[in-house]
């Protein structure tokens, strides 16, 4: 299992000075940018050309997660113009399997995301072909809601079927995450952590991001040997 990878997430940051916003959170492992359409969730972000900007203005690798309508037009241009991970809705796919194949082959990692409601169960085989799964710990659309344990069983589903061989999905998972809530995520083998409010919202974003590191390092069951040794 890899280190916990954490995960800012810009929607909390100020959109005025995102070139600032991200150096603040050099360390972080992934930039979490997330694009909303006003059609699938009931907000507007950002898109293409703010993500093409940010691509210039970081090395950190960005993570899109794309909660839009018809992912299967619009997200490949995102893979193609360098982001490291793309991420589309489940609810939203029209043909999931060709999306991931074609993420791919325009170079960026593949991720699928579920809503809360959304059942793991209905996606298990079209996940073969995914590198990440993005489980939403919060109904999308906005920034700063509590986490919802519930969808932790999720991420035990998820987390056995990545250790016992079945899926190769990085397991990440986003809303609500802060210290009071990733050291239960951990614990249930979440591997990335997006958090928003927690790091943007904190005096110090880069100290932010090394505290939840840290907790989520400690808190991971499958990393006890490595951390506390
Ligand atoms: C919500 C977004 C999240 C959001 C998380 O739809 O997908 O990435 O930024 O914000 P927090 O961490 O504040 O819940
Ligand atoms: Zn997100």
């Amino acid at each position: 299992m890899p280190a916990p990878l954490i995960a800012p997430s810009i929607l909390s940051a100020d959109f005025a000075h995102l070139a600032d916003e991200a150096r603040a959170v050099a360390d972080s492992d992934w930039l979490h940018v997330d694009v909303m359409d006003a059609h699938f969730v009931p907000n507007l972000t950002l898109g293409l050309p703010v993500v093409e900007s940010l691509l210039k203005a970081t090395d950190i690798p960005l993570d899109c997660h794309l909660m839009i309508d018809d992912p299967d037009r619009w997200a490949p241009p995102y893979a193609a113009a360098g982001a490291h991970n793309v991420t589309v809705h489940a609810e939203a796919a029209h043909d999931p399997r060709k999306l991931a194949k074609d993420l791919r082959a325009a170079g960026a990692k593949a991720g699928l995301s579920v809503k809360p409601n959304t059942p793991l169960e209905d996606w298990i085989e079209v996940l073969r072909d995914y590198d990440t799964l993005l489980v939403m710990s919060v109904e999308p659309g906005f920034g700063g809601q509590s986490f919802m344990p519930e969808v932790l069983d999720k991420v035990r589903t998820a987390r056995r079927l990545v250790d016992t061989g079945h899926l190769t999905v990085l397991v990440e998972i986003d809303g609500g995450i802060g210290t009071d809530t990733v050291e239960q995520a951990a614990e249930a083998g979440v591997d990335c952590f997006v958090a928003g409010s927690a790091v943007y919202g904190a005096q110090d974003p880069g100290r932010a991001v090394a505290a939840l590191r840290e907790q989520a390092a400690h808190a991971s069951p499958h990393r006890t040997s490595t951390t506390r040794g």
